[in-house]
């Protein structure tokens, strides 16, 4: 779906997920929602605050998965995914704390792949994701899942490609500050979400964009293993959807 600009689009997605979180209360059910960083969401996630404050939207029954976060890295960092939730989502609305799950920056080497696979069986356990935002990285990354990511990769540990270093590098004022390694749900652990919205604003996404939705499914473009997913939807603005 392309609309001629991000706000009219981040709308329409905040809306889908107040919908997704009203009808699971209406059910009694909790409402397990993946999340994504990065500037593409911030206006839902704008939205979503707006819509607890203004309209009593309750988060009482979400629970919260997010994508990625970088490694090592100190979840009081003002660089850390778990800061950016907090500030833009997480502490504005009624969200329990014990239902907010975000991948740690801190958990030890030898730890870590347990870690990954201890963090894929709590999605699994809970009843897996019933909506997973995304955001789209230029080098076709979902998540951090850089290009050479298998479709149906896990939770892990990855080592983050140069340009998406570069892109990066400038809120960590340089490159050389961008930490080498994230972690970040798997492919596999995206693709069985109920429901995938990515979102993609910009004429800079516009070239991976229609790789994505155009090209062959490919390793070297991960967000194109999104093509046999029964339920996913991209909401572009003319910029991002300017090569389709
Ligand atoms: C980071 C995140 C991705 C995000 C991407 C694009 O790499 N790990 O989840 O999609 O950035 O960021 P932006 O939305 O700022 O363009």
């Amino acid at each position: 779906i392309v609309f001629s600009n991000s706000e009219e689009g981040s709308i329409c997605v905040a809306q889908e997920i107040a919908n997704l979180i009203r009808s699971k209360q209406a059910e009694n059910k909790v409402c397990i929602l993946g999340l994504a960083t990065g500037s593409s969401p911030i206006k839902v996630y704008e939205e979503l605050v707006r819509m607890h404050k203004e309209e009593g939207l309750s988060f009482s029954n979400v629970i919260t998965f997010n994508l990625d976060e970088y490694y090592p890295m100190d979840k009081n960092s003002v660089h850390s995914y778990y800061y950016f939730m907090h500030q833009h989502l997480f502490n504005h609305v009624d969200i329990d704390p014990a239902n907010i799950n975000i991948p740690c920056g801190t958990v030890s080497a030898e730890d870590l792949h347990q870690y990954c696979i201890d963090y894929d069986l709590k999605i699994k356990e809970i009843g897996g994701l019933d909506f997973q935002l995304l955001g789209i990285g230029r080098t076709g990354h979902i998540g951090f899942n850089e290009p050479g990511s298998h479709y149906n990769s896990g939770t892990r540990s990855i080592t983050l490609d140069h340009l998406t270093r570069a892109d990066a590098a400038p809120s960590f004022l340089g490159i050389n500050n961008v930490p080498k390694k994230a972690i970040t749900m798997g492919i596999g652990t995206v693709k069985k979400a109920k429901r995938i919205i990515l979102l993609a604003w910009g004429h800079n996404k516009a070239s991976v964009v229609k790789e994505t939705i155009e090209g062959e499914i490919t390793s070297e473009v991960p967000a194109t293993y999104l093509q046999d997913h029964p339920n996913t939807t991209f909401i572009l603005n003319d910029e991002a959807a300017q090569d389709l």
